[in-house]
């Protein structure tokens, strides 16, 4: 258990996530920290008060922009900016969210200089990479949560189809967190079993599509984008830091080199432990991996080219 974690965004993923870390019983204080008046005071009060019923011991705290109140945060997660509507792309967001990032990664950093950063807000790899150039911290601190949540939709699908329990599957994707995501049959099993030998390969081509625009469909549904699992998948990758778990998990990560790629965050398997990202797993690709994952950091990079052009750093 650490002293703090801080959540930035009390809206429906930031509380969702500072939620499922308060259960987890996580660290001695769970804050949430919003810029509307009175919502992450009201959230976290709400929250507090299912302590006795959820039976766990972390304050949880809500402050309006008041960045004194995270200082010395080990981990902190950052869901500021605003969520995609029907028709935009995550890409679509990063002219509001690109300042949003910033100014926030740099308040966050200054009150916590030691604070592990995980971004959740869109468009995420560019978020992420916004948030690097922020924090001038180094990059196994500053992370994405993408691949985590892409997995645990493309998992669901697969569990659906099988009619199995989605605990047994096991299953890889990397790339950016966009319609161009590659999700990978070759590295995903269930209980040990190559799911190729399970799934014929146009149902599972219909559900790695599926998964490719899950959040989409979702945004579809609610005329909002997701909480539930995005939320979760942060608190997950917060666990596995705060507990030292050395899980390997897909995270939207600083490439230098790896995967033949330079300066860019893009998901790719790594380790996550205390000190963040310990080790960037690269993976024996195969051709056509290899061109779906070129494919998918080319749209990266032309958000990359929106975030240059927006000069704000
Ligand atoms: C989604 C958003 C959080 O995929 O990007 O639901």
């Amino acid at each position: 258990m650490i002293d703090k974690i801080t959540v930035v965004g009390a809206g429906n993923v930031g509380a969702t996530c500072a939620n499922v870390i308060a259960r987890k019983d996580l660290a001695k204080e769970v804050i949430m920290l919003d810029i509307k008046e009175g919502i992450s005071e009201g959230k976290a009060l709400d929250m507090w008060q299912t302590a006795s019923i959820e039976g766990f011991n972390n304050r949880v705290k809500g402050v309006t922009n008041d960045y004194a109140a995270t200082a010395g945060s080990g981990v902190v997660v950052i869901t500021s900016g605003v969520p995609r509507k029907p028709g935009m792309s995550r890409d679509d967001l990063i002219g509001i969210n690109a300042g949003i990032v910033k100014s926030v990664t740099e308040q966050v950093i200054a009150a916590s200089p030691d604070a592990i950063i995980i971004i959740v807000s869109n468009p995420l790899d560019v978020m992420t990479y916004t948030a690097y150039k922020a924090a001038k911290t180094m990059s196994n601190k500053v992370f994405g949560m993408a691949g985590v949540l892409d997995t645990a939709r493309y998992k669901v699908f697969i569990a659906d189809e099988l009619g199995v329990s989605p605990n047994q599957v096991e299953a890889l994707l990397l790339g950016g967190h966009g319609d161009t995501m590659v999700p990978l049959p070759r590295y995903t099993s269930v209980a040990g079993i190559p799911v190729t030998e399970l799934i014929p390969a146009d149902r599972l081509n219909a559900i790695i599509e599926r998964a490719q625009k899950g959040g989409g469909e979702l945004v579809n549904l609610m005329g909002t984008s997701a909480w539930y699992a995005p939320g979760t998948s942060a608190a997950a990758m917060v666990e596995a830091i705060v507990k030292d778990q050395k899980k390997i998990m897909p995270v939207c990560a600083y490439l230098n080199g790896e995967y033949g790629m330079k300066d860019i965050y893009l998901g790719v398997p790594v380790v996550l432990g205390k000190n963040g990202i310990e080790k960037v797993i690269e993976l024996q690709l195969d051709d056509q991996e290899k061109a779906l994952l070129n494919t998918s950091a080319e749209a990266v990079k032309k958000v990359m080219n929106v975030l240059d052009d927006m000069k704000i750093f």
